[in-house]
């Protein structure tokens, strides 16, 4: 197959009827991802931004379309202590902010007293995405950002939807929405590629060749509704993209009545005495 300019193509959509080789394909990929953020106002252009970057190829895209975009920001990355793939995730993001000449913001989970190898390997995943939000805020929040950057595709929405709506979860599905403003001491969160797939993201980066590390977190549990999602659009194209747009519209009509107070001992938001970030210091914590 060719691209509308004759070079051999390589990326086919039959959701955006394009064929494009790997010269078209970034301008058009940026050109998709700037339409939706100004679409769904998920970012401004007067505000600082917090990329978070896990090393990982979808953080890497966002890193890249934010560049393109001309919006004012810096890479974040969290060092959750998993040995060689920590290792390995922290050489790529130091990589990309070379690469993209980007300040690279790093803070080490271990300094705050556990690493997630000091987890209950039950538990491992919840604890993971507990310090990787809390640390993303306070981050933000004590370093003047305005806004935090996360590179969620619509793959990870409609995985976290259909998982909330089977456990009865309703109002979580709240968080869905690809912009929350700030609220008290949390700092407003916005998924710029919340309606990208993660082929669109993975053909980004390796046209590109942007650096990027593809080891798994040995903890990624394996995910049945992933593999449907991906059969649902083998099956009905524009699926995926669709159905994330229409949740990002029903987001908006559901309200978390959460009794938010702050936590008595690091005075974060919390809906319990003690925040989930701290139970985890209290609970692995080395003093
Ligand atoms: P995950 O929770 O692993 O699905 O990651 C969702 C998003 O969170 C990624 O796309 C990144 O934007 C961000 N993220 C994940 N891991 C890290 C990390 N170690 N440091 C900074 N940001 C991260
Ligand atoms: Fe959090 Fe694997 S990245 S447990
Ligand atoms: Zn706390």
């Amino acid at each position: 197959m060719r691209c509308r300019c004759g070079r051999r193509a390589v990326f086919h959509s039959k959701v955006y009827k394009v064929t494009l080789c790997d010269e078209c394909y970034p301008n058009f990929y940026v050109e998709i991802v700037g339409r939706s953020v100004k679409r769904y106002k998920i970012l401004r252009r007067s505000e600082r931004i917090l990329a978070c970057v896990s090393g990982g190829k979808d953080s890497c895209a966002m890193a890249y379309a934010l560049k393109r975009l001309e919006y004012k920001f810096e890479l974040f990355h969290i060092d959750l202590g998993i040995g060689r793939y920590s290792r390995e995730c922290l050489r790529s993001v130091e990589e990309l902010s070379e690469f993209l000449d980007v300040n690279l913001n790093v803070v080490r989970l271990e300094d705050y007293g556990f690493t997630i190898e000091d987890v209950d390997r039950r538990k491992v995943c919840s604890a993971c995405g507990t310090a990787k939000r809390y640390l993303m805020n306070v981050f933000a929040r004590l370093n003047g950002f305005d806004v935090v950057a996360t590179a969620h595709t619509c793959e990870d929405i409609i995985n976290f939807f259909i998982k909330n709506m089977l456990s009865g979860n309703v109002e979580y599905i709240s968080k869905l929405k690809p912009r929350i403003d700030s609220f008290d001491k949390l700092v407003a969160k916005s998924k710029p590629l919340f309606d990208r797939t993660e082929k669109e993201n993975a053909t980004l980066v390796l046209t590109l060749n942007l650096p990027f590390t593809s080891i798994e977190c040995p903890h990624a549990p394996h995910d049945v509704w992933k593999e449907i999602i991906y059969d649902v659009e083998l099956r009905k194209k524009g699926f995926k993209q669709n159905f994330v747009r229409s949740i990002a519209k029903l987001a908006n009509f559901i309200r978390l009545d959460w009794n938010l107070g702050h936590c008595k001992i690091c005075g974060e938001v919390s809906n319990s005495e003690v925040c989930s970030f701290c139970k985890l210091r209290l609970r692995y914590g080395k003093g």
